[in-house]
């Protein structure tokens, strides 16, 4: 593998997956990539994004694309956030450490998994020396006092939002970590094959779950993450949310699950201006993330293609990934007329 991606040809996002695969075993190949059950759910994430068409305007009289937003009264460069992926290690060993300074050098928000290998106060330095932004993922143990020291330390090392992801309280059928007895291995002799829940976290989640997390977060916002209702979007603000994240958890949970393109319209007419959206699930090229926006979405996540960045290529990787789809966003945006985030309606959809 050369220094830098674009001597090893990576153009476009998906250049990568191959890369990456040749860089990993197989068995840490097959927990990244692969989807639940007949992996139909990860398949349709993808080709959901491919529309409605977009409908460009032209004569727009551009003179420059500006991707910042604001999210909670944030500013970002732009909308495109890291998902949480756990265990970065598997893939590179400078795991979250390496996707951290790619973040903060290509002003990236990274939202840093429960389920991390790197020391959460080594990040937080990573961070606040380049001025970077990074959200902490929340899993609930079942030992809620583990929870809470590990979010204290999280925001003592600087995290701006809690992330709480709720669409998790049973393991998926991933058939080939069952098939490598594979996954989270505990040693109460239950086979990984006839696991229901998983062993770490807690299954008995419900809303007071996050007025607590709430109560331990203080002033720092608390996104839910794992939403696929209006209902349910609904009921995460209700009970204090800062935002909700769209997601089906890659499609490696529940197989034949709605896919995100098409569960946000709803979501994003219940919430109706009263919080932030973010979605996540499939995304792949600037024109996605143009789409989500399109739909309504405040911003988009990556998850996959970042850590394929990462297996194959470390920092400068995961670095290309953004800046791929950062570009890729910057020319779509032009091409359907719009030089800012803001201006981006459902009007460049074809209708
Ligand atoms: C994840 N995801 C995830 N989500 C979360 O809240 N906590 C976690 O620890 C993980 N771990 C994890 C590991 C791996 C290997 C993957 C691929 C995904 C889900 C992740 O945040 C995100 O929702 C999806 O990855 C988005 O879909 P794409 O971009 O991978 O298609
Ligand atoms: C996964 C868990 C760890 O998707 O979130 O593998």
């Amino acid at each position: 593998m050369a220094q830098s991606p674009l001597d090893d040809g990576v153009i476009a996002v998906k250049d990568f997956e191959s890369l990456a695969r040749d860089n990993v075993a197989p068995h840490i190949w097959n927990y990244l990539s692969d989807g639940a059950g007949d992996q139909q759910a990860l398949l349709e994430n993808e080709v959901a994004w491919q529309e409605p068409w977009f409908a460009p305007k032209v004569m727009a009289g551009l003179t420059q694309v500006d991707t910042t937003v604001t999210l909670n009264g944030q500013q970002l460069q732009h909308p495109i956030l890291l998902a949480p992926t756990a265990m970065a290690m598997s893939y590179h060993p400078d795991g979250e450490a390496a996707t951290m300074r790619a973040a903060v050098r290509t002003g990236t928000t990274y939202i840093q998994s429960t389920l991390s290998g790197v020391p959460i106060e080594e990040l937080g330095n990573i961070a606040r020396e380049g001025g970077g932004d990074w959200w902490f993922q929340v899993y609930l143990h079942r030992d809620r006092a583990f929870t809470q020291s590990l979010v204290e330390a999280a925001l003592a090392a600087g995290a701006s939002s809690l992330v709480l992801t709720v669409d998790s309280p049973a393991l998926g059928a991933r058939d080939n970590d069952r098939r490598h007895d594979w996954g989270q291995m505990p040693e109460d002799g239950i086979s990984m094959h006839e696991r229901v829940f998983n062993p770490f976290l807690d299954s008995a989640v419900g809303w007071s779950d996050l007025q607590w997390l709430r109560d331990v977060a203080g002033d720092v916002p608390v996104w839910v993450k794992g939403i696929l209702r209006a209902d349910d979007a609904v009921a995460a603000i209700d009970h204090g949310a800062a935002g909700v994240m769209v997601s089906n958890h890659g499609a490696r949970n529940l197989d034949t699950i709605v896919p995100t393109a098409v569960a946000l319209p709803a979501i994003v007419e219940a919430m109706d201006g009263r919080a932030p959206v973010v979605v996540d699930g499939g995304i792949r090229r600037g024109t996605d993330v143009l789409r989500a926006l399109a739909l309504g979405a405040d911003a988009v996540m990556v998850g996959r293609p970042y850590i394929w960045g990462l297996a194959s290529h470390g920092e400068a990787g995961v670095a290309h990934v953004v800046e791929i789809l950062r570009a890729e966003l910057q020319m779509a945006m032009a091409l359907v007329g719009v030089d800012s985030v803001a201006s981006i309606t459902e009007d460049i959809l074809w209708s």
